[in-house]
């Protein structure tokens, strides 16, 4: 039997942070095996918001290097830069013209960006989930592993499959999201309620995966708890419940065991062990980005040999949709 097709993507809007490490990467890592994995660094997507060139160059091979060192294989995964296979946009373009306005007003993402920055309204923010549902069709994508945060550009790819395949016969695979349930929102350190974002403008409300331990330590102290006292892992104590959310990443040790070994220790020992927790979870990763990072060449090998593998399999899916609009074949 053949092997389902996993798509995601990440955007190189920075160095990642523990959630997305938490939320999507290491899910990533676990399906190479058992699927036809292809990873994907979104720099189109990345541009609907303003970014200096320079930094987004250097982001987009920063981010690749992490997804390495994260665990990411070459050898079992396709990992490559969006913008390096064209036909991404070019699905995109066809998907546009089923799309309807008022499901892209809907978009929460949307609404929220264009809140933060009135200035920015551009059409790219606009049909961003557009593009991103192409990401996911032209590769008859199974599964896509993403965080809470996707679920609603999800539904609209999904929904765009099925439109596609409506009006035009059966092209597309449904594609269906991969959220796991635990630490599928890891939220900020400084605001339990909003979820932990690179873009945030408080660094102390993120721990990035290139953070030294020193830093680690700092924002873990820092983090917003409670003035209840008692650890227990529930609503009302949000900040304490996204702490143990991240020791249970970490260790694998269910969260009641957790809470019960800590219960009478207070908070500054909990947040002590946890930072050494993170700290040990992140240095291997560190340790192979700076490695990587002296290796371009490689990672040029990477992207190019990715976008290969990627493009074949996108170039014969676009001739397919092509073909069932009613393009001339050239
Ligand atoms: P982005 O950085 O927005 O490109 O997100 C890349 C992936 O990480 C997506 O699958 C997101 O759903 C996931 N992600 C981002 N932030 C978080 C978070 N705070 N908690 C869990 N998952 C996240
Ligand atoms: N929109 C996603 C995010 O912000 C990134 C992304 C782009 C993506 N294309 C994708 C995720 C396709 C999964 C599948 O996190």
């Amino acid at each position: 039997m053949e092997k389902k097709i996993v798509f995601s993507g990440v955007q190189p809007s920075g160095v990642l942070t523990m959630g997305n490490y938490i939320g999507a990467i290491r899910n990533w890592v676990e399906l190479q095996d058992e699927y036809n994995c292809f990873y994907c660094v979104v720099d189109q997507h990345a541009i609907t918001v303003p970014q200096i060139p320079k930094d987004l160059r250097k982001n987009t091979l920063d981010v690749l290097a992490l997804l390495l060192a994260a665990g990411i294989d070459p050898k079992k995964s396709a990992l490559f830069i969006q913008s390096h296979v064209a036909a991404h946009s070019e699905l995109s373009w066809v998907l546009n013209t089923i799309t309807y306005m008022g499901q892209l007003n809907r978009m929460t993402q949307f609404k929220e960006k264009s809140r933060r920055s009135e200035e920015n309204l551009n059409a790219g923010l606009f049909t961003y989930p557009v593009l991103m549902a192409a990401d996911i069709l032209i590769y008859n994508a199974d599964l896509v592993p993403v965080g809470e945060d996707q679920k609603q550009h999800m539904e609209l790819a999904r929904d765009l499959a099925e439109r596609f395949n409506n009006r035009y016969s059966d092209t597309f695979t449904v594609p269906d999201p991969l959220i796991k349930k635990a630490g599928a929102r890891i939220m900020s350190l400084q605001d339990p309620t909003s979820k932990m974002s690179k873009s945030d403008k408080d660094t102390n409300a993120y721990i990035l995966l290139l953070d030294k331990p020193d830093d680690i330590r700092r924002k873990i102290k820092r983090a917003v708890t409670d003035s209840i006292g008692v650890i227990a892992y529930n609503d009302e104590q949000a900040g304490l419940k996204n702490l143990l959310n991240i020791y249970n990443a970490f260790t694998n040790e269910p969260i009641d065991e957790i809470v019960s070994r800590y219960e009478n220790l207070g908070y500054g020992k909990f947040k002590e062990d946890l930072a050494e927790v993170i700290v040990e979870g992140l240095s291997p990763i560190r340790e192979k980005y700076d490695y990587l990072m002296k290796n371009k060449d490689y990672l040029e090998e990477v992207y190019r040999e990715g976008a290969k593998k990627a493009e074949y399999q996108a170039e014969k899916m676009l001739r397919k949709v092509y073909r069932k609009v009613g393009f001339v074949q050239r």
